[in-house]
């Protein structure tokens, strides 16, 4: 068994995190009324000259707003998980990247493709992973255990990527450790305790866990998920693994998002109950209209974002911001070239995996 990391950081309450303005504006956007179908057609519209225009491709994550999902998808860019979102960056023949989703999706496209100039509709769009896994507090703790490898999650900021040996995602971290673990190696795990947990069970990883967790599905908790099931017996409970472990032990599958996808494409089963941001909806009952999705319940409490499955981060992402860092080419992820050097080794150690 591995040890425990000592508790370098306060528990996760997103309350440290979401601003109240934040909170106020998540809610009027997940209340569905963004924007009206005219203004909407529009806006795509004039999007997808703009990325004509500079040469550029929209690569967005699949909990981003929808009729930014459906144009990505219609202008040949593409909608994925955050590691094919790092892959498509850098294979694509476009000079500009346009990244919706969080800063640090940005910042791994510009790692990966550093002559590419990468735009996001808003650089205030973080992460409460990569808010709660500071470069100095990792720093003390890789310091106090030169042995280990440092592996952290994609969910991480450049500069933290930067003094990392390995770099993963989600769909990737089990086949990474499998190989490491057979190396005979040990580890530091940041930030995602759930996921690092979900590792060394799975994989007998010698692991010290950073205490840090995903806002989100922190709020997915047993009881909500066993009273739907009990509503749907015939239902599959499909996780990602960022959540707590009593949810992945009742759950039928775990994977990233993209594997969840495939998941439900491929099986026969009609009815899932799904434990992640509810965005993943959108191209969940696009890619099988004869299917049945229920969103797995959260614990928050009412009105605060924690009592929806949205991720506050991504919900900043819209059609104005985006038509807006196109005409003004702004929002450009920049780093210093030594970070991204140094965060280039371990990124690409897992492009190069796969
Ligand atoms: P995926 O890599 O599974 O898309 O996860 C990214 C993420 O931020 C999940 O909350
Ligand atoms: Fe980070 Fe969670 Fe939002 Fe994913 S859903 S970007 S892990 S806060």
């Amino acid at each position: 068994m591995g040890a425990q990391a000592p508790k370098t950081i306060n528990y996760m309450d997103s309350n440290n995190f979401i601003s109240k303005s934040l909170r106020q504006e998540h809610l009027k956007k997940i209340s569905g009324l963004r924007y009206e179908d005219e203004e909407k057609y529009e806006l795509q519209s004039e999007i997808r000259n703009l990325l004509k225009k500079n040469n550029a491709s929209l690569i967005a994550h699949y909990y981003t707003d929808p009729s930014i999902q459906d144009l990505a998808l219609d202008t040949n860019g593409c909608v994925a998980d955050s590691l094919d979102m790092a892959k498509f960056g850098a294979i694509t023949e476009s000079d500009t990247l346009v990244v919706c989703g969080v800063k640090f999706m940005g910042e791994t496209a510009k790692i990966l493709s550093p002559k590419k100039t990468v735009l996001m509709p808003t650089l205030e769009a973080t992460c409460s992973l990569d808010l709660g896994c500071k470069v100095e507090d990792l720093q003390l703790l890789k310091d106090q255990h030169p042995d280990r490898k440092v592996i952290v999650y994609a969910n991480t900021s450049a500069e933290v990527k930067s003094i990392a040996d390995w770099v993963v995602t989600s769909s990737i971290a089990l086949d990474v450790m499998d190989r490491l673990v057979s190396e005979g190696k040990k580890f530091i795990w940041a930030p995602d305790k759930h996921l690092g947990n979900y590792i060394q069970k799975e994989t007998g990883a010698d692991m010290i866990i950073w205490e840090g967790s995903c806002v989100v599905h922190e709020e997915f908790k047993l009881e909500g998920i066993m009273n739907l099931k009990y509503l749907h017996s015939d239902a599959l409970i499909l996780a990602h693994p960022e959540c707590p472990d009593k949810v992945l032990n009742i759950s039928d599958f775990v994977g990233s998002t993209s594997q969840i996808l495939n998941f439900a494409k491929k099986t026969d089963n009609l009815k899932f109950i799904i434990a992640t941001d509810a965005g993943i909806f959108h191209q969940l009952t696009l890619q099988n209209p004869n299917k049945e999705f229920f969103q797995a319940p959260t614990s928050g409490k009412g009105a605060t974002c924690i009592s929806c499955a949205y991720c506050p981060w991504m919900g900043m992402n819209d059609l104005f911001k985006l038509r807006d860092t196109l005409v003004n080419k702004n929002n450009e992820i920049s780093l210093e070239e030594n970070i991204l050097d140094k965060a280039q080794k371990s990124v690409k150690r897992m492009i190069d995996f796969v």
